[in-house]
């Protein structure tokens, strides 16, 4: 049948009229299951890409840690040397925004629920005027450090049970890297430590070997001196 005609009996009686319909019925119905079936096809396609890959493969899952199952956590000196300093400190600036509700980081800067945090890293801990720590900060005494600062920021109510710190701690090594490298660069600058495998990197910084020394130093001065010697 030709478009004149099914038009023609279209006006003149029901047949063609039925016949153009069914067809084109036919077509909708076809294509509706073609639809379908391409939907589901890219479904079955796209969707095994779809599960969002972790951007770092091999994050150990909280809680699911298991001894010789997948790749430890990396340690804080191999977390500090996993991208440029600047890099760290501008991902350290993002993550204090879960700081924020509770300390000020500029010098100066008012104590509110929290200390001010300007010049605490590589400082005595429990130091800043005018702030009334817990007992308990209190006694745990020498400088923050690079080691230190990763365990408070794990968990502080595990590392300092009775601070007043009211914050579960962030359980990502490189979330505790690069926030403790943000509050260095607001801090003393303290050397980053070395990590083997990215000698290349910090040496980089021309500060490879100094860098262990003085977190040695640190390490010693944290031991018991005085921390009035190391105030500003
Ligand atoms: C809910 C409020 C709160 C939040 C959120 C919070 N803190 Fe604190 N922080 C405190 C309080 C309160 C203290 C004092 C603790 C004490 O005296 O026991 C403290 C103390 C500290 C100290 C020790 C300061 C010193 O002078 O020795 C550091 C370092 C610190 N916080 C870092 C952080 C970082 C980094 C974050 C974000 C990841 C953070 N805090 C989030 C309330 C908070």
């Amino acid at each position: 049948m030709t478009q004149d005609n099914s038009s023609q009996d279209n006006a003149a009686g029901q047949t063609g009229g039925g016949d153009l319909f069914n067809t084109a019925a036919g077509w909708v119905l076809f294509a509706a299951g073609l639809g379908l079936g391409l939907s589901i096809l890219s479904g079955k396609f796209f969707h095994g890409d779809k599960p969002e890959r972790p951007e770092k493969l091999g994050y150990v899952i909280e809680g699911v840690v298991e001894e010789g199952a997948g790749p430890a956590e990396m340690s804080m000196a191999e977390a500090l040397n996993m991208m440029p300093a600047a890099e760290l400190i501008a991902a350290g600036e993002k993550a204090y925004s879960k700081c924020q509700s509770c300390h000020t980081i500029d010098p100066g800067g008012a104590n509110g629920i929290g200390p001010n945090l300007a010049g605490v890293m590589g400082g005595p801990v429990a130091a800043k005027g005018g702030f009334a720590y817990s007992a308990e900060l209190k006694a745990l005494g020498g400088t923050w450090d690079w080691d230190k600062m990763n365990q408070w920021l794990t968990n502080p109510k595990a590392y300092v049970s009775g601070t007043k710190m009211s914050f579960a701690g962030l359980s990502k090594i490189e979330d505790r890297a690069a926030l403790a490298m943000y509050l260095n660069s607001k801090g003393a600058n303290l050397p980053v430590p070395t990590f083997v495998a990215d000698a290349a990197a910090a040496g980089a910084e021309g500060e490879a070997a100094a860098a262990e020394g003085e977190a040695e130093a640190v390490a010693a001065a944290e031991a018991g001196t005085d921390p009035a010697a190391a105030t500003e």
